[in-house]
């Protein structure tokens, strides 16, 4: 066989990238876009994948592409400030290093939703990796059938992607609710959580695909409601969280059950997690 022209990346080792932009969208939320030196060494990244950021001398974290998959030189990351890495990460200032190694992992299933409704329901911060689906899907939009964004919150202060949320809800052909825990006499939108909003919904349960992310309660709540609204468990897919370190499948630090999140998912089907889910404790 002929040796390839260029030899694979190695997936372990960091690119260089430096921070064009920093955008705060939230408390302790902000959005970094990233600009790598070689822009030719990276693959192109599917929405739901994710990149490991190392932040120099602190660490690691995996953090899922939030922007629109059709700029591929611009690489864009949502990020929470939960802890040491992804508080550094937000602290970046544009023109700051940071290490790269990605795109990694299975995403949200684009080819299997064509044709079909797509019903997509997000809590807080689980926006950011459906970002990119929504930007395809509304790109490529007479490829879907209805589709139907539930987007839920703790406060109107925490809603994130406003510009895109306004511009999305305006679209004639495209259901939008956006929903919060907890509102102020200033909000006049829908108060409560966003799995109530899937039994008022418009969708032929037969024919759709659900894309859902969110705190994991969140998403068992989630599960429950588009099934109990007939959505085949095999159609209904989300996007998982574990701790990570190599992210390529050779560690084990990822492993859920018999499934690897950072090389099998992190979106599944909810029909392969099921038992997994009941399991509090994995
Ligand atoms: C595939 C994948 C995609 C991800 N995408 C994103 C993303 O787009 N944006 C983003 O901000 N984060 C994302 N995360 C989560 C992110 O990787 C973690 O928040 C990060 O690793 C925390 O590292 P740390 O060193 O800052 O904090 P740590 O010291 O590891 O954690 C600090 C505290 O926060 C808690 N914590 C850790 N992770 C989370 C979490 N996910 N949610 C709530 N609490 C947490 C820990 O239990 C601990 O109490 C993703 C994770 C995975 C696996
Ligand atoms: S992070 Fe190493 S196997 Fe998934």
């Amino acid at each position: 066989m002929a040796a390839p022209e260029t030899a694979p990346l190695d997936p372990m080792a960091p690119l260089v990238a430096r921070v064009t932009r920093r955008h705060h969208d939230a408390p302790e939320v902000f959005t970094l876009e990233l600009e790598p030196e070689d822009p030719g060494a990276l693959a192109p990244f599917a929405p739901g994948q994710f990149n490991m950021l190392t932040v120099f001398g602190v660490g690691e974290v995996p953090i899922s592409f939030s922007g629109d998959p059709v700029d591929q030189n611009r690489l864009v990351h949502t990020i929470r400030a939960v802890g040491p890495v992804s508080g550094a990460l937000t602290e970046l200032e544009p023109g700051a290093a940071v290490g790269l190694r990605g795109p990694f992992g299975v995403g949200w299933p684009m080819a299997e939703a064509e044709g079909k409704d797509v019903v997509v329901v997000a809590g807080g911060l689980g926006l950011a990796p459906l970002r990119p689906a929504l930007y395809r899907l509304f790109a490529e939009r007479e490829r879907y059938g209805k589709i139907v964004l539930l987007y839920g919150t703790r406060s109107p202060d925490d809603i994130l992607f406003r510009r895109e949320l306004e511009a999305w809800r305006g679209r004639l052909d495209a259901e939008v609710e956006v929903t919060v825990d907890h509102a102020m006499a200033a909000w006049h939108g829908n108060v409560g959580v966003v799995t109530t909003l899937i039994p008022r919904c418009s969708f032929d349960p037969a024919q759709t695909v659900a894309l859902v992310c969110g705190p994991e309660v969140m998403m068992r709540f989630a599960i429950a409601a588009l099934m109990d609204a007939g959505v085949a468990a095999d159609d209904i897919y989300l996007s998982m969280e574990r701790n990570m370190k190599c992210a390529v499948g050779f560690c084990g630090h990822c492993q859920f059950g018999p499934v690897f999140v950072c090389r099998d998912g992190p979106v599944f089907p909810y029909a392969r997690l099921r038992g997994l889910l009941a399991l509090k404790e994995l």
